[in-house]
Order: structure tokens, then C-alpha cells, then sequence
């Protein structure tokens, strides 16, 4: 972050952090820099600009004034040193992992983990010797008992998807650091304005941008930051080497969501908070989990860590996986699509979507019961979210 953003709050980084105005034209608005490569003034000047003794661009790949403004501005959001684009969440997630974790080493997890990290883990465990293991972290000594001499990597994601159970981040953090091991977290479902995992002691944070940093449901993307150092090595390495970079269009959609994040998170919030109110006082729901309730489990470590209690809900039919369907089918304001994050109110059934490869036993150790229900609640007015659920209850 530059020196003068540093006294700037939250709402004045998302808009000013990164971009000024263009230094040829003026232009207010972030150009699309649409090129894949540069022209070079000289040979002295490429030679320069690949020996790393003078800034500039080379060539996309590498790097892109664009993509620049959206690394810099998610960095500064998250209070980190340098920041890196990707083309996916998925595509984050892999450069971190390839790029701190090579064969013998042990990587220790939080119990819950997005599906795709999740088989990300078995494929570096059987082509190349990386171990991993599952640890619930609600305790020093869960984390004590898992933790291995060649434990190099915490990955943490908090609030875990479906059942939003949280971990402590500071605990987490404090003990990784007393043993040299590293922090990542997954901060997706809270976004820099929510919780900012680098203030509380972690190392490496990232993001599936896809979710509430676009905001709008149209672009797909990655974002990792953290210590300059380590940046600078993955963006030389499992950036640069694998390739899974952000296209100039796509930064331009996210710096254009970020302007927009906070007010987006706090309607996000005040609409999820008025959802789960609802939905925990409904004769057709057993049990609502949304970490901004008094009667969530761990509502106190939710209002220490946590800036606002987030977009997600999850909720358990108790009619069951045919009620779950029922409902499903009769939701007409509510989007039935995966994802979460969006201005657009998503919702989906576990049983008879994302999980539904998952045999019923495991789903249930899971927490995925069969009439489990989870809504990424958007920022429409919500009496028509509410009406729409309603509406779709009533006949579930
Ligand atoms: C917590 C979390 N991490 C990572 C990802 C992967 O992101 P993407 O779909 O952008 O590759 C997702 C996608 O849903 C997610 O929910």
C-alpha cells in the first residue's frame, strides 16, 4: 500500500487504492489494457526489463497494468504487501499450494474445505507426496495433536461451507507462528471488509474473486496476497510457470465490483441478519446457521473475528430431502444456481447438488443433511426475499 492510502478507511481504499487517474489521458475510469504483449524502445530497454533491473512491462503473462490496479487494491483491502491475480479461485488456490508445498511436506487443514481444494489435496498427495490431514481447529489441543514435524502449511477456511462453523484465527495464527509453519486462509465467504485475516496474524490470504469481490455474478476469478517476498516467488514461479492468469476485461469487472463492496457487505449483512431471523422462527425449519445469531455456537468468536456476519445461511428442512426438492422447484425470486456473493439472492440444495456425489453417510458427517438448504442472500429489498421463501415454504 502506498504510504498516503495508509490513513485511508476501508469504503476510500476500495474506490482510491491502486489507481489514480491515467497518467496519459487523464481517464477516471481504469483503461482495459487488451494487449498481450509490449513494445520495447530499445534492446537495451527489453534487456533491462528481463534482467529485472528496470520496471515495465514485458509481455501479459507476466504482468499487466490492469491486472495490476486489482492486485494492488485487493492487497491494500487486506492489509497485505502485494497481491496476484488468477484466472480462478481454483487457480489461487493451486499456485499457493504448488508453490509453498513440495514432496514430504504436510499440509494441516481445517475439517471443512471447498470440494475442489479438497481434491486438489488427493491429487498432490498421489502424484507428488504432499500429506494432509483434516483437523476440526476448535482447540490449542486439536491443533497440538495434529500437527506433524513436517507440517509446513495451515490452511484454514472460516466460516467453513455449509454449517459456517468458524475457526480462530488469532489462535490459529499464534501457534503456526511460535513453530515457523505458515498461515493461508480462504477469507471468500467474508471478504477484506468482513475479516482480514493478515491483521490477526496470518500470513497468506486468498480469494475465489468470483464471489463477493466481483459482487456481480459475471466474471470468474483468484486473488492471493501477502509478504512481498513470497509474492514476488510465486509470481515467478507457479504464476508465471502454469499461467492460470487474470484476463485485462476481468480485473477491469472486479475493480469495478470492489468500488462497490462495502455498501454491498453491509446490505449483504443486514439482509442475511433479517433472513435468518425468519427462517429460525419458521414451523418448517429445524435449525438455521448463520454465525450472526445469538444461538449460533460460536456467536462470540463470530463478533471478535468477524467485522458483520456475512451473506450466507444455511437452514435444515424437516421434511427432509423431498421437502428440500419442493421447495427448490417453487423459489421464484431466489436464483436455484451454485456460487454465492452475488448482488442476486442464489440458492441451492447440498443433497441434490453440490454434494450430491458424496455418499449419504459421509454428506452427514459433513453436517449435509438431506433437507439442508443454502442461500447466498443478495441485496434486493429483502421483504421480497422473505416473501419469495414464504411463498416456497409453504408448499414444501
Ligand atoms: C471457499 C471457496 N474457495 C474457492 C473456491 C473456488 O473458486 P472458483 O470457483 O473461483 O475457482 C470456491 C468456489 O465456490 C469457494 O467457495
Amino acid at each position: 500500500m502506498k504510504e498516503k492510502e495508509k490513513k485511508y478507511g476501508l469504503n476510500t481504499l476500495a474506490i482510491h487504492a491502486g489507481y489514480d487517474k491515467d497518467k496519459e489521458t487523464g481517464a477516471l475510469a481504469l483503461p482495459i489494457y487488451q494487449t498481450s504483449t509490449f513494445a520495447f524502445s530499445s534492446v537495451e530497454e527489453g534487456a533491462n526489463r528481463f534482467a529485472g533491473v528496470e520496471s515495465g512491462y514485458i509481455y501479459s503473462r507476466l504482468g499487466n497494468p490492469t491486472v495490476a490496479v486489482f492486485e494492488e487494491k485487493v492487497a491494500a483491502l487486506e492489509k497485505a504487501d502485494a497481491g496476484l491475480a488468477f484466472s480462478s479461485g481454483m487457480a489461487a488456490v493451486s499456485a499457493v499450494l504448488l508453490g509453498l508445498l513440495r514432496t514430504g511436506d504436510h499440509i494441516l487443514c481445517s475439517k471443512g474445505l471447498y470440494g475442489c481444494t479438497f481434491g486438489l489435496l488427493n491429487l498432490l498427495k498421489d502424484r507428488f507426496g504432499v500429506e494432509y490431514s483434516l483437523c476440526r481447529m476448535d482447540g490449542e489441543a486439536s491443533l497440538l495433536e495434529a500437527l506433524q514435524p513436517n507440517t509446513k502449511v495451515i490452511y484454514v477456511e472460516t466460516p467453513i461451507n455449509p454449517t459456517l462453523e468458524l475457526v480462530d484465527l488469532s489462535m490459529i495464527s499464534k501457534m503456526a507462528k511460535e513453530r515457523g509453519i505458515l498461515t493461508v486462509v480462504d477469507n471468500t465467504f467474508m471478504s477484506p471488509y468482513l475479516q482480514r485475516p493478515i491483521e490477526l496474524g496470518c500470513d497468506i490470504v486468498l480469494h475465489s474473486a468470483t464471489k463477493y469481490i466481483g459482487g456481480h455474478g459475471d466474471v470468474v476469478a483468484g486473488v492471493v496476497v501477502g509478504p512481498k517476498d513470497i509474492m514476488d516467488n510465486l509470481r515467478l514461479t507457479t504464476q508465471k510457470d502454469i499461467g492460470g492468469i487474470l484476463a485485462p476485461f476481468d480485473a477491469y469487472l472486479l475493480v469495478r465490483g470492489l468500488k462497490t463492496l462495502g455498501v454491498r457487505m453491509d446490505r449483504h449483512c443486514s439482509n442475511a441478519q433479517e433472513v435468518a431471523e425468519y427462517l429460525s422462527k419458521h414451523s418448517k425449519v429445524n435449525k438455521v446457521y448463520y454465525p450472526g445469531l445469538p444461538s449460533f455456537s460460536q456467536y462470540d468468536l463470530a463478533t471478535r473475528q468477524m467485522e458483520g456476519y456475512g451473506g450466507v445461511i444455511s437452514f435444515e428442512l424437516s421434511g427432509g430431502f423431498d421437502a428440500g426438492v419442493r421447495m427448490m422447484n417453487q423459489v421464484q425470486l431466489c436464483k436455484r444456481a451454485v456460487s454465492l456473493g452475488d448482488v442476486d439472492t442464489l440458492i441451492q440444495h447440498p443433497a441434490s447438488m453440490t454434494h450430491s456425489v458424496i455418499p449419504i453417510d459421509e454428506r452427514k458427517a459433513m453436517g449435509i443433511t438431506e433437507g439442508l438448504i443454502r442461500l447466498s442472500v443478495g441485496i434486493e429489498d429483502v421483504s421480497d426475499i422473505i416473501d419469495d421463501l414464504e411463498q416456497a415454504l409453504s408448499k414444501a
